[in-house]
């Protein structure tokens, strides 16, 4: 039988993080046509769009021209099986985005050579940063204008705060790109164009002094760079990438394909394996261990003619084999896999085995929520994903009081999916419920579902509450009454109090010190 640890071993599985239009669709294409998934790049949107037009759920989808669902894809690469982790590609950061990145070992941060560090960079990077993602930087969009490569590893250095150990160099400043200095090798990679970078781009690997006559000055002045690199000791030290502390760095164009497969092939050389993960008492469970996995994400309707729900499991030990009956830990009762699926883009299929690293899309796993853990004996809990601070609260009420009871049955279930967190006032009950949610799009996507999919059409007012702190009994009984502070209950019990302002937070802070005010995880990335 095939040994997961061995498996695992040539598991990379990693989401790239990404401002909008900095090019992570194009690169995530192009990984697929190196990997050989598709013959020809721009198959995996014209089959997406295919698709969307189908489906009615995701209207707004295609209204907006994004994606909202996040899918995986696996592709085999040399000898390994990589499996990338997409993470929803709109403006807004969306709780999704943090539960996807609990599922992967590494994350390549794409960057747009003309625009360096970006709002939604920084937000993501933060993310990566907290639970020590490591990280590959790829600046992108090198065959147009931009900032200059060195002023480009400063910014990332200054605003992240993260040590660059660039890999590849260009030659040619950006609007002219002639190839890359492989630093480890020293070779020169010169490229060849192919239209709009449909097949793999030609390269010819040059020594120095083939490369100084053919690229002479801009050979001479990536060189040089080079050595003011090598000055200030900005060497690749593994350990440091795999503590999350330095980051590789890759220059190239993903619409060209210059420098895709030196990127690709670091994801297979450098990203970390999937390694065995602790459990909730900080034990690490062997990835040899028979069977078991969490669910970072549960995604409802991906395909509006079955109305269904996938669970997408990260196999954390051992081998997954369709039909097993494994436990669900929350609840204790077993569980069958007949349908389990791999889920390529928006494709579907069934799934037969799986190994440490890989994600399988559980159909009508109705019970399962995002964080569970399921497993093959021994038992094992696997720890929760925490939920994001919210920073942006809206009033849910049904439009038509007569749908109540759809409009009840609807918000419970984004709950448990996690599309929104839903709060509630101890005296109201399900009456008017507070959705929380850390992008406006989680909202917009409640709302679209609660009248399509439940029939029962909402009006979601804003509210100026913008900042949440979790409270206990005795402090919300010295905050009722206050103005600008309202105090409710999540439904996994935690009691959170809102307020407008972080000014009257902290006033209230500072007058009684010794009221429960507690900051909820990740906070601050939001917003
Ligand atoms: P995203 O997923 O991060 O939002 O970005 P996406 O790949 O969709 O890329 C955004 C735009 O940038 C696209 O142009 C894409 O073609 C372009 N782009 C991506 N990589 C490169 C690159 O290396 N060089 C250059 N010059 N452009 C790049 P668009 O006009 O919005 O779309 P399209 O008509 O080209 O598809």
């Amino acid at each position: 039988m095939t040994d997961p640890a061995v498996e695992a071993e040539r598991r990379r599985t990693f989401a790239i993080i990404s401002h909008p239009d900095a090019g992570k669709t194009t690169l995530t294409e192009k990984f697929l046509l190196y990997g050989g998934a598709v013959q020809d790049a721009g198959q995996v949107k014209a089959r997406g769009e295919r698709r969307r037009v189908r489906s009615d759920w995701m209207d707004m989808e295609q209204q907006r021209g994004i994606s909202i669902t996040s899918t995986v894809l696996q592709f085999p690469y040399r000898d390994r099986v990589l499996n990338l982790l997409d993470t929803p590609g709109h403006r807004d950061f969306s709780e999704d985005t943090y539960r996807v990145l609990a599922a992967a070992d590494a994350a390549i941060m794409v960057l747009d050579a003309s625009s360096g560090i970006e709002p939604q960079t920084l937000k993501l990077f933060e993310v990566c940063r907290e639970r020590r993602i490591p990280l590959l930087t790829f600046i992108n969009k090198w065959d147009r204008p931009g900032k200059e490569a060195l002023e480009l590893t400063d910014e990332i250095e200054e605003t992240l705060g993260l040590a660059t150990m660039p890999i590849t160099w260009p030659v040619g400043i950006a609007g002219d790109f002639r190839g890359l200095i492989d630093r480890r090798s020293g070779d020169y990679v010169r490229f060849s164009r192919t239209a709009r970078g449909a097949t793999e781009a030609g390269e010819e690997i040059l020594d120095p002094a083939a490369a100084e006559e053919v690229d002479g000055d801009s050979y001479l002045a990536a060189v040089e760079q080079i050595e003011l690199l090598e000055a200030v000791g900005s060497d690749f030290d593994q350990e440091l990438f795999e503590m999350a502390e330095a980051t590789p760095v890759f220059f190239g164009s993903a619409l060209t394909n210059y420098g895709v497969r030196l990127l690709l092939d670091a994801v297979a050389d450098l990203a970390p394996s999937p390694q065995p993960r602790p459990d909730i008492e900080g034990d690490p469970r062997p990835l040899e261990s028979p069977f078991s996995g969490f669910a970072f994400k549960v995604q409802a309707n991906m395909d509006p003619s079955h109305r269904d729900r996938i669970a997408f499991v990260r196999v954390c030990s051992g081998r997954f084999e369709r039909g097993m009956v494994v436990t669900h830990a929350r609840t204790g009762k077993p569980f069958g896999t007949k349908y389990a699926h791999s889920v390529f883009g928006q494709e579907r299929d069934t799934l037969e085995e799986a190994f440490p690293g890989d994600v399988i899309g559980l159909v009508n796993a109705t019970e399962v929520r995002v964080g569970d853990t399921l497993y093959l004996e021994p038992p094992v809990e696997y720890p929760g994903i925490p939920a994001f601070a919210p920073e942006l609260f809206a009033i849910a009420r049904p439009k038509d009081v007569g749908r109540f009871k759809q409009f009840r049955k609807g918000i419970a279930q984004l709950d448990e999916e996690g599309v929104v967190q839903v709060l509630r006032d101890r005296d109201l009950g399900d009456q008017e419920p507070m959705l929380a949610a850390v992008g406006q799009m989680q909202f917009e996507v409640a709302s679209a579902r609660l009248a399509d999919e439940f029939g029962s059409p909402a009006e979601i007012s804003m509210t100026r509450f913008s900042i949440a702190r979790v409270t206990d009994e005795a402090t919300m009984a010295n905050l009722r009454g206050m103005s600008g502070v309202r105090v409710l209950e999540r439904s996994d019990g935690t009691l959170l109090a809102l307020f407008e302002s972080v000014y009257w937070l902290q006033r209230i802070e500072s007058d009684h010190p010794d009221w429960t005010l507690d900051q909820l995880v990740a906070e601050g990335m939001a917003g």
